[in-house]
């Protein structure tokens, strides 16, 4: 049974309390596409109170530190994040590997330390305007991806999703062309069925991320092995990403 459609919306340094109604009016429509998996991670602040007001979308992170706890001010662990309500962690975001630093090993161990707390772990990988045009960006993304996925993950399928975000397709407006999609979700199932076996490696949905609309959704979500959506810009307002989600869900039944 292939899994549903997943489209998960990354609010980054977005939204206050206020952004509350937007998360009860994309929970609501949610519950009319049950055939489309629809989560959101928004900023910290806000996992506790989606979590308890959600009936239908499922709440996550952005990121998590690598250690359970400790002298590590201004992190939050992943068991944090699961008493929250968090059901799954963002990791390896390219905002966090250019803008903090964060290396394929670091990004491996907090992956650990997510799955040791129980939560599912969006695997994030992308390439550069610079990698891509010298044309390595298949090689660059398998060894990324590679690096940062923890060995033995149990129940692989269920707990394991990977988002390919070209970094040059995010908040940019362009979006990568159907065939370099379809390589490159191609390249990276074949990595997965290495890693994971036939089975799982299988079934692992791999999400596409990079100025998703609902006016692109449709095409990018039609192109074989892809799996779902993560969606930056456009999951802040609930018209636009359960626009997104419809699209994911005619997919589903063309
Ligand atoms: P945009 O949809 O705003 O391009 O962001 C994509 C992204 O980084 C999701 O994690």
């Amino acid at each position: 049974m292939p899994l549903r459609p997943y489209i998960v919306g990354n609010w980054k340094m977005h939204g206050t309390r206020a952004m509350l109604s937007e998360a009860r009016a994309i929970d609501r429509a949610a519950q009319r596409h049950m055939k489309v998996e629809v989560a959101i991670a928004p900023p910290y602040t806000l996992i506790h109170p989606v979590h308890r007001e959600a009936e239908q979308i499922v709440v996550g992170a952005q990121d998590c530190h690598d250690q359970e706890s400790g002298a590590h001010t201004g992190e939050v662990s992943a068991p944090m994040l699961a008493d929250a309500g968090a059901k799954f962690v963002i990791l390896g975001h390219s905002e966090r590997r250019q803008g903090h630093g964060e290396n394929d090993a670091l990004v491996r161990d907090k992956a650990q330390a997510a799955f040791n707390a129980g939560l599912r772990v969006i695997m994030c990988c992308g390439e550069t305007e610079k990698t891509r045009d010298a044309g390595r960006a298949v090689a660059h993304v398998k060894k990324q991806l590679k690096a940062s996925l923890p060995e033995g993950i149990e129940d692989a399928a269920e707990k394991l999703t990977v988002a390919y975000e070209p970094i040059w397709a995010i908040g940019t407006g362009k979006t990568a062309t159907t065939d370099d999609i379809a390589e490159m979700h191609g390249e990276i199932r074949k990595l997965l069925i290495t890693l994971f076996g036939e089975e799982a490696g299988s079934e692992i949905r791999i999400l596409y991320g990079g100025s998703v609309k609902p006016e692109n959704a449709g095409e990018i979500l039609s192109v074989t092995d892809v799996g779902g959506a993560l969606v930056g810009g456009a999951s802040l307002t609930a018209d636009s990403f359960m626009g997104i989600a419809l699209a994911a869900g005619e997919t589903e039944e063309g």
